[in-house]
């Protein structure tokens, strides 16, 4: 058990499956009461009521009342886990990067104007980002999802800087390959470079519980994302030609 989390109130978006389902679940396991949200409205409610928790569907950029009555009040945790695998080029719709913009980036910025003003005059709060390691990298295929996540990244990071000596705690997770809808729904990019690598959502929360317990920012369940990190950081024009590499080998796979 993690006491940090005992009996605290909390909220978990996209949580009707995958990743969320899964922090959602362990949330619970450690004795958390949760709300469950996700667009879907009855793939909420099933999560909510086998783990007992509360189900608030909808948008993620406007649940954060809804839910704080729901948990009596105050919310103690909230992880913004929703997200969109935003596919495409620059030449993608505009209507799917200003998805990706509204769901992976804007949703999270709502939030924590929501919450912060109640955080910071009890000293305690803690925000969780399902990030990707699209945020730290770069997802072949795929410009809005990793210039979004990117944006979820920083945004996490200013948090964090911004805010630590006030009690706020940030942690970031950025995962490669997850086996849920979204990574069946990213093709042959994903079947080349996620799925090969892929774990299960219940690791992911695993490795945020293990971060939570060291009061780690940064949750790496693939720890040789560290390793890429550093290696794009030491030498950016090498890990291009990298990257690129990928990308022509994926060009002649399709
Ligand atoms: N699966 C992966 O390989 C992977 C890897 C890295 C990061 N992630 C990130 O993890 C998070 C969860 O993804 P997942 O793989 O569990 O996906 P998923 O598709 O299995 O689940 C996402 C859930 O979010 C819900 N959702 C979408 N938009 C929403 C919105 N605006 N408001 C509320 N709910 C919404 C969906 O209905 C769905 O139930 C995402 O942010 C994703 O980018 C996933």
């Amino acid at each position: 058990m993690v006491e940090a989390v005992q009996d605290a109130a909390v909220v978990v978006t996209g949580a009707g499956g995958g990743i969320g389902a899964a922090l959602a679940r362990r949330f619970a396991a450690e004795g958390a009461r949760v709300v469950v949200n996700d667009l879907d409205a009855g793939r909420a409610e099933a999560v909510a009521a086998e783990i007992g928790g509360v189900a608030v569907p909808g948008d993620a950029s406007t649940i954060v009342e809804r839910a704080r009555e729901a948990l009596g009040g105050a919310v103690d945790v909230y992880c913004a886990n929703a997200g969109v695998a935003s596919g495409g080029s620059e030449a993608a719709d505009a209507a799917v990067w200003a998805e990706a913009w509204d769901v992976n980036v804007m949703a999270h910025v709502r939030a924590a104007h929501a919450l912060l003003p109640h955080w910071l005059e009890r000293g305690r709060g803690r925000f969780v980002s399902t990030v990707s390691a699209a945020g730290l990298l770069t997802m072949i295929g795929a410009a809005p999802y990793s210039v979004t996540k990117h944006g979820a990244y920083a945004f996490a990071e200013w948090l964090s800087l911004t805010y630590r000596h006030r009690g706020i705690q940030v942690h970031a997770i950025c995962p490669q390959g997850v086996r849920t809808d979204m990574l069946d729904a990213t093709g042959s990019a994903g079947d080349l470079v996620l799925k090969p690598t892929a774990i299960d959502p219940q690791d992911v929360a695993d490795a945020l519980f293990e971060g939570i317990a060291e009061d780690r920012f940064l949750i790496l369940p693939h720890p040789e994302v560290a390793g890429y990190y550093q290696a794009r950081a030491a030498d950016p024009d090498r890990w291009l030609t990298n990257m690129n590499h990928l990308q022509q080998k994926w060009e002649t796979a399709e």
